[in-house]
């Protein structure tokens, strides 16, 4: 009977194929933390990260929850060694992945690391295609908890495949990972990226810029409003695990004060994973305030995990909404002019609602409380206009929670 047992299973294990997955249960809110590439680009090293680890428990931002922190492209040397195996570039971490990994993970962090599906990563250094499997156990063996995977170099790959390769062979090697997918929207990620990522870039890269397109020859870098502009339909594709991803943040970068104020409150609305890109070890009280500005983080990290849409666009106003548990609402009214200008918002004329989810603004039956995310205070209720003056390119940034 015992020997009829065990070779049920071991037949089990040889006949049926193992089911590859990605890693359940890591992202179930949009993830939080930093990564290199937007201030960095490929000048990176060990004692960067390790400042960048200290930033973040000094100047609050692991309180707030950030919590990986991804070195982008440039952490490996040009070869791989006689082994096979990426090797991290000796002078720029001379102690070693594993030791750093080490450091990061002491401070109650996580850390994460980046490779490209292709044959050379978009810097030119040598990309996983064909060392998956290689490639996933170093990184266990490492410690490393996330994993950006690009897209350069990939030929007539077909990316849900290429995509779901790195899935499976991360999860053959054992240790969770956040898998992020990069290859900027190109093959409809949000399609087929549930299964397969934890997040999925839903544009190229980000520039700090309002409203720009930068060219680079053959492709462009973007403005905060021309990623969030460039997708329709995708809002229903975000969920617990599975996020749209409107790209490394550049809060910090060089934008108005105002301007970044907006890209956080929108990549918050949008449910967009809220990775910073700015270099953190900088004491920039306008710059912190807004990164760890936790009403705002609460929108991001709510657990209903539906992003806002665009519920009127007046031209010179915005207004955005994002329903939240219980029966709250976050709101942006977001000024698209340069010049300030005054908001006289009548909650009655409009119909305010989410369809694909039933609920409905009902302000007939019920009046809601009005807090200022950004001023940290009540300012009404529904049973009045709303009325402020928003300085250009800001935006006013609200909750609304039934009063009792
Ligand atoms: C691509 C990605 C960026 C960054 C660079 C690194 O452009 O979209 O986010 O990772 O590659 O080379």
């Amino acid at each position: 009977m015992k020997r009829t047992c065990l070779l049920i299973h071991i037949l089990t294990l040889f006949i049926l194929p193992t089911q590859a997955q990605k890693f359940e249960g890591l992202a179930m809110t949009p993830p939080m933390g930093w990564n290199s590439w937007n201030t960095f680009g490929t000048d990176i090293n060990e004692d960067l990260v390790k400042g960048i680890a200290d930033a973040f428990v000094e100047f609050g931002y692991k309180d707030a929850g950030y919590t990986y922190i991804v070195l982008d492209d440039g952490w490996m040397a040009k070869e791989r060694d006689d082994n096979g195996n990426l090797v991290a570039d000796p002078e720029k971490f001379p102690a070693g992945m594993k030791a750093l990994a080490d450091y990061v993970h002491s401070k109650g962090l996580k850390f994460g690391l980046y490779n490209c599906a292709g044959t050379k990563t978009c810097a030119g250094y040598p990309g996983s295609r064909g060392h998956e499997y290689h490639d996933a156990l170093l990184y266990a063996s490492w410690g490393i908890d996330y994993l950006k995977y690009d897209w350069c170099n990939t030929g007539d790959l077909n990316a849900e495949e290429a995509y779901i390769t790195m899935r499976d062979a991360l999860y053959a090697a054992g240790r969770p990972v956040v898998f992020s997918i990069c290859e900027w929207g190109d093959n409809e990620p949000w399609k087929w990226g549930k299964d397969v990522g934890h997040l999925w870039r839903i544009s190229g890269d980000i520039t700090p810029c309002w409203d720009c397109e930068l060219g680079h020859g053959n492709w462009s870098s973007w403005g905060v409003w021309r990623i969030i502009n460039m997708r329709e339909g995708i809002r229903a594709a975000s969920g617990p695990g599975h996020w749209n991803d409107f790209d490394m943040m550049e809060v910090g970068n060089g934008m108005t004060t105002s301007e970044d104020r907006v890209h956080f409150a929108m990549w918050a609305m949008l449910a967009s994973p809220l990775i910073m890109g700015n270099d953190v070890r900088i004491r920039d009280e306008a710059t912190i305030k807004i990164l760890t500005n936790r009403e705002v983080i609460a929108v991001n990290q709510d657990p209903l995990s539906k992003p806002a849409f665009r519920l009127i666009d007046e031209g010179d106003f915005e207004i955005w909404i994002k329903p939240l548990s219980g029966d709250d609402w976050a709101m942006c009214f977001v000024n698209m002019t340069k010049s300030e200008k005054a908001l006289d918002f009548d909650w009655h004329f409009e119909h305010i609602g989410d369809n694909t989810i039933n609920r409905t603004l009902d302000i007939q039956a019920k009046t809601y409380g009005i807090r200022d995310l950004h001023l940290h205070k009540e300012i009404g209720s529904t049973g009045e206009k709303l009325s402020a003056v928003i300085p250009g390119h800001d935006c006013l940034m609200i909750r609304l929670t039934p009063l009792k």
